[in-house]
């Protein structure tokens, strides 16, 4: 018997639910906020949550631990995740299937949330759908690029690190008359991009969604200092291209690896764009890639508050069964979309940039 079940006065039997909880993909601020709310909000209403290590992993190899007040104390301010995680994933292991199955029997689980970006949401989905499990997704990146919610946690983090990265180059670019690349994370997407060069005042933006070749972007730097700015900060997200004229365009990959996703591993545009731009406008050009900073460390308020609703929605959601479902942001409600709508990526929404060019130049 579940050792959360009992017989109330009228000899009825009552099993309280046994939640599981799991964090998948590469780690975001806010991890720690989601599993700490799902926790507190299954203690609250008298239910067992069960952290899995190591995303779907934790699950097939039955790694788990139970969680507690204790075990989700001061954690809310704290990146990364307790739980670790990894890109496991059971569509693609041997008896993988088979052992994620088990142990929802063998555990009694009644619920498992899993936090994670597009490739955790399509698996939960197809977990949902081929095999009935009844699994919620809470959508985490700092990418931003989850369909179908307006905003996933750990994305707002990046942004400001971002941000604050752009500011402070502004001071050494404009003391040394120098033209500054930036390259942020994104991915296959230039939400970061996009977010932090309007936000820190980029003269120049280049994001996957749009080619923006390097003439333009020379030109727009010769006009800019020919009428009499001496520097220039260029934003460029990791996943853009680098396009010529002529035509010719390459992504810039940092190895020949790929992630446990099939994903390519990117970066290094900064460091060409910077070349190119360099050669052409005779300008001295520095570049600075932000990496991994953008993901680790503190969340911010935003992500911790934002986190924090995504985590008590799951777990309303698991009350009322609403499984195969994500939880989602619209405007300002929280609220469920069907994991199988939740497909693909999200690209930047283009008014963005046609916003930030009033700025450039
Ligand atoms: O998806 C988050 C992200 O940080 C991307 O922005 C980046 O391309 C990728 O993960 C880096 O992955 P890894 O941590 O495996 O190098």
């Amino acid at each position: 018997m579940n050792s959360n079940a009992y017989f109330d006065l009228n000899c009825v039997y009552i099993r309280l639910m046994r939640i599981g909880i799991l964090t998948a993909g590469g780690d975001c601020p806010g991890l720690n906020a989601v599993i700490r709310a799902v926790t507190r909000s299954a203690l609250a209403h008298g239910e067992e949550v069960l952290g899995f290590t190591a995303g779907y992993r934790g699950v097939a190899n039955q790694d788990y631990r139970e969680l507690d007040m204790r075990s989700v104390s001061g954690i809310l301010h704290l990146g990364g995740t307790i739980l670790y995680t990894s890109s496991y994933n059971p569509y693609r292991e041997e008896n993988g299937i088979e052992l994620v199955k088990n142990s929802f029997k063998e555990l009694q689980l009644d619920a498992l949330v899993a936090a994670g970006g597009e490739h955790t949401m399509k698996m939960t989905g197809d977990l949902y759908l081929d095999h009935g499990l009844p699994v919620i997704g809470v959508p985490k990146t700092i990418d931003n690029d989850v369909p179908n919610t307006d905003y996933t946690f750990g994305f707002d983090t990046a942004f400001q690190v971002a941000t604050f990265s752009i500011d402070r180059l502004h001071t050494t670019a404009q003391s040394h008359n120098r033209v500054m690349v930036v390259e942020v994370m994104g991915r296959n997407t230039g939400w970061i991009a996009v977010m932090s060069g309007i936000a820190g005042g980029a003269d120049a933006i280049l994001i996957p969604e749009v080619d923006t070749t390097v003439e333009e972007i020379s030109d727009s730097i010769k006009k800019r200092h020919e009428r009499g700015k001496s520097f220039s900060i260029v934003v460029v997200a990791e996943g853009a291209n680098l396009s010529f004229e002529s035509g010719e365009k390459r992504q810039i990959r940092a190895s020949e690896e790929t992630d446990g996703y099939g994903y390519p591993r990117l970066g290094g545009i900064g460091q060409a764009l910077g070349r190119e731009l360099e050669d052409r406008t005779g300008f001295e050009t520095r570049v600075t890639t932000l990496g991994h900073v953008q993901r680790g460390g503190t969340p911010t308020a935003t992500d911790r508050v934002l986190a924090t609703r995504y985590g008590i929605k799951a777990t309303e959601m698991a009350r009322a069964g609403e499984f195969g479902q994500m939880a989602s942001l619209k405007g300002s409600q929280m609220t469920t979309v069907p994991l199988e709508e939740v497909d693909g990526v999200k690209k930047v929404d283009l008014s963005y940039l046609e916003l930030a060019e009033y700025f450039f130049g």
